[in-house]
């Protein structure tokens, strides 16, 4: 059986599945949605048994974690281990969409629907490229999969289950796909993302709203301090202002720094790809690309307090507040910067109204050598897909899963992502090009295959999987 042609035939059935894949809507920081998530659960467990794997839904805190494995290669084949997640983010604001974000729908060989980038399209290739394996008589690895309910609300439960279940999750590579390429028909390999730091800021005034012409003048507004708050932690040039923030930021090398440069970077296209600013902002020191994917940041994400209706009415509002998220760099840690964020804060809160600071959620930078053999086996198998040779990349997003199981496994982390910039993850029309989904099966494929033959003994510094084991 020819994997490829074997691909290639099943090209319609697979777009078919991950349709109905797709139909379920599984947001997974929406109460009323709980059911639909367990659904997409038990809708990849069935899959994976309907492929041979061994497959389980494993509950969690919050969201259930699917995790199936095949280990019919046997103990002296490698073993990978393949990281998704199944949730998605919410679909507002819902008239923007062209199509409804549950109802996929093929426009000019892209398909639209929420999740089909981010990333259920990039966990359903990889079922795909298992399967059709499984016709040719089983890949030449032993392949671990784990697919998660909860990365878009900040993978909570993922730590203390990786710790729970690192035994069976043992593995000699890590696999994700769950990030973009550079461009259209540029094949990536990324080997670095931010971390986060989620913070809420909740200042309180008066116990009421007061009349602003009784009061105004009188009494200290909770608006105005979270924006003098505010406006004291990050300047107008883009420096963060926390005390100690850059403390432990590494800065890229001076060859990663050649990479970037070398890249086909077209301002043109980035700006348009962000919505068309007149022009990219920041640090100017650094390129965009380097702001985006080496330099720590601070955003508000969401800020509210006071009267938002029609039209006006004269209040001091009594509370306001703001969502500020922290992308942090290597090696920079949420913990850290949190309480470094909160001393600050505290420090610079003013004395009238209460300020109060707490943590949302968190997640460690990472970043891999990119010398282990299975990075040559990725680029590889992408060359194999995509007809080109793959570019390193780092980006600027965050999963924690990715420097979590790092620390855990201590094996290379390979993220070989098929989504493409402007697919508009997170926001209305969220769409996966159907070229790359095709080429993406393929590509996952190959790799099961690449990651098989043998490592370049006097290259590989990590010792051999039989030693690591004992
Ligand atoms: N797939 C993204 C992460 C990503 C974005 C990787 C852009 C590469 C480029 C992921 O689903 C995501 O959205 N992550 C969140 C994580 C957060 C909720 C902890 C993010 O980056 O905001
Ligand atoms: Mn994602
Ligand atoms: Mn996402």
């Amino acid at each position: 059986m020819d994997l490829t042609a074997y691909v290639n035939e099943n090209r319609q059935r697979y777009l078919d599945e991950l349709v109905a894949f797709l139909r379920i809507p599984s947001i997974s920081s929406r109460a009323e949605n709980r059911s639909a998530v367990v659904e997409a659960a038990e809708f990849l467990q069935t899959e994976m048994e309907t492929q041979g794997l061994t497959a389980e839904v494993l509950p969690t805190a919050g969201h259930p974690v699917v995790y199936g494995e095949w280990l019919g290669a046997g103990p002296d084949r490698p073993t990978v281990l393949l990281y998704g997640h199944y949730d998605v983010q919410p679909v507002d604001p819902l008239e923007l969409w062209h199509s409804p974000p549950f109802e996929p729908t093929v426009r000019e060989g892209c398909l639209y629907a929420r999740g089909a980038v981010d990333d259920k399209g990039q966990v359903w290739l990889h079922l795909k490229a298992f399967e059709a394996w499984q016709q040719a008589g089983g890949p030449p690895v032993n392949v671990k999969m784990i697919f998660e309910g909860e990365e878009e609300i900040g993978s909570e439960n993922l730590g203390p289950f990786l710790e729970r279940e690192r035994e069976r999750l043992s593995a000699d590579a890590v696999v994700v796909s769950d990030s973009p390429m550079f461009e259209k028909g540029l094949p990536s390999i990324c080997y670095g993302l931010r971390g986060l730091a989620y913070l809420q800021v909740d200042v309180e005034g008066p116990s009421v709203d007061l009349h602003s012409g009784s009061f105004g003048g009188a009494v200290n507004n909770p608006a105005n301090a979270l924006a003098h708050l505010i406006a004291r932690l990050k300047d107008e040039k883009g420096k963060v202002l926390v005390p100690g923030f850059y403390e432990r930021v590494r800065r890229l090398s001076a060859r990663e720094r050649r990479e970037v440069r070398r890249l086909p970077f077209n301002r043109k296209a980035w700006l348009a790809s962000a919505g068309s600013p007149p022009r990219d902002w920041g640090e100017k020191e650094f390129h965009v690309l380097e702001r985006i994917w080496a330099r720590p940041t601070l955003d508000v994400n969401g800020l509210w307090g006071g009267y938002q209706g029609e039209g006006a009415k004269t209040i001091i509002p009594s509370k306001a507040g703001a969502k500020i998220s922290m992308r942090l760099v290597p090696d920079q840690t949420p913990e850290e910067i949190e309480r470094k964020f909160t001393a600050y804060v505290r420090k610079i809160a003013p004395k009238d109204v209460k300020v109060t600071v707490r943590s949302l959620h968190g997640g460690a930078a990472f970043l891999c050598p990119t010398d282990a053999p299975e990075f040559e086996a990725a680029e590889r198998a992408l060359e194999r897909a995509f007809g080109h040779k793959p570019v390193l990349v780092r980006e600027g997003g965050s999963i924690p899963f990715t420097a979590t199981i790092q620390k855990a496994l201590r094996v290379p982390v390979v993220l070989m992502g098929f989504g493409l910039p402007d697919e508009n993850s997170h926001a209305p029309n969220e769409r996966l090009d159907l070229e790359n989904y095709h080429r993406g099966i393929l590509a996952a494929a190959y790799l099961l295959e690449e990651l098989a033959k043998p490592r370049p003994a006097a290259k590989s510094k990590r010792p051999s999987r039989r030693a690591r084991r004992r």
